[in-house]
């Protein structure tokens, strides 16, 4: 094990014994049975969650178990493929695609990672809404939205659909838990529906080798925080997934069988002038065997512009940042991602 890792762990061993730091579980039953109440009590749980801590767990979700299962299988035979296989489909400028072991790029998107220069040694494959060619964002040459790359459906029979049923699942799982935000937030129940009629998604597969084969400044993924405005994660046998407390100290997100790790990204933390939190978290894969993950990032629709949101400005708190667009957002980040400090002011881009 290498010293930056060791460093690490060593409060995070410490914490899980005092259990001081919780990552707060939602029920989402009563909200998803339309209990009396069971809104405003998801909501207000949210509301701590997003302002206090960045992470939450969700359960009763209503994925199906099955889903999930089916996907990760997927997911582990793509990894498996031979790579004259996977190098045709590298990762493209609409961020689509595979990426081979350690080609990651690792944006300073965390205080922690600028200071480290440490390698992601992950292999991962990116996909978003699955565009037929003649779709009008595709025949208009919008970024971000084109065609998937797909391996050929003799060599992974069955992976297409996998990924695209996933993916549906947790748009439709994402959405859901809108009406959540805008309460949490003090905005109208409905008031993010518009921003997300046809959102832009990501899913992101990736392949974790242990800890114990990697070598010194490489972990699997290192600090950083998300771009998304929501990402989600499924619950994962093999642990991994570390998060950072505003004490600086690191902690193992809970293991709870069938539920979804959610967080907030620098999207939702910016559109909501800093009032939500995009916690740095990290991977370490310190299990003896490989680790397949699938965060699912969801984001408004590519052209809806993110003005403050009303209930998180005031005369006395205006808003920080200049509006954008997702697809505005995602260039800066892509190309121009040079600061130091994430979420300083920006500015517009033109593209
Ligand atoms: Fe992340």
């Amino acid at each position: 094990m290498n010293v930056q890792v060791k460093e690490y762990l060593t409060p995070v061993q410490a914490v899980q014994t005092g259990a001081v730091y919780e990552i707060p579980v939602i029920d989402l039953a009563p909200f998803r049975a339309g209990t009396s109440g069971g809104m405003e009590s998801c909501a207000a749980q949210l509301r701590t969650a997003l302002e206090k801590v960045g992470f939450y767990l969700i359960v009763n979700h209503g994925v199906p178990q099955a889903t999930i299962d089916r996907t990760y299988e997927a997911v582990r035979g793509f990894f498996a493929l031979p790579e004259d296989v996977k190098l045709p489909l590298l990762k493209n400028q609409h961020n689509i695609g595979y990426t081979p072991m350690r080609s990651l790029y690792n944006r300073p998107t965390s205080d922690l990672n600028a200071k480290r220069q440490v390698t992601a040694a992950a292999e991962s494959f990116f996909m978003k809404a699955d565009l037929a060619p003649d779709h009008p964002d595709v025949l208009a040459g919008k970024r971000f939205r084109a065609p998937n790359q797909w391996p050929p459906e003799p060599s992974a029979p069955g992976f297409r659909d996998a990924m695209v049923g996933y993916a549906r699942a947790l748009e439709a799982l994402g959405k859901s838990l809108l009406p959540l935000y805008a309460t949490a937030l003090d905005l109208p129940v409905d008031w993010f529906d518009q921003a997300f009629v046809d959102p832009m998604y990501t899913l992101r597969i990736s392949r974790y080798p242990r800890q114990a084969t990697l070598g010194e400044r490489e972990q699997g993924l290192p600090p950083h925080t998300d771009t998304s405005f929501m990402t989600l994660l499924p619950y994962n046998r093999v642990q991994g997934l570390q998060v950072r407390r505003t004490d600086g100290r690191w902690v193992d997100v809970p293991a709870v069988p069938g539920s979804f790790v959610v967080n907030s990204g620098n999207m939702l933390r910016r559109w909501s002038n800093n009032r939500c939190m995009s916690t740095p978290h990290q991977v370490v894969n310190l299990s003896p065997e490989e680790r397949y993950a699938m965060p699912f990032f969801l984001d408004v629709n590519r052209d809806w512009v993110m003005d403050c949101l009303p209930s998180c400005k005031s005369d006395d708190n205006p808003f920080q940042y200049e509006p954008m667009t997702y697809a505005e957002y995602m260039a800066w980040y892509t190309t121009d991602y040079t600061a130091p400090k994430p979420l300083t002011r920006l500015r517009r881009i033109e593209l």
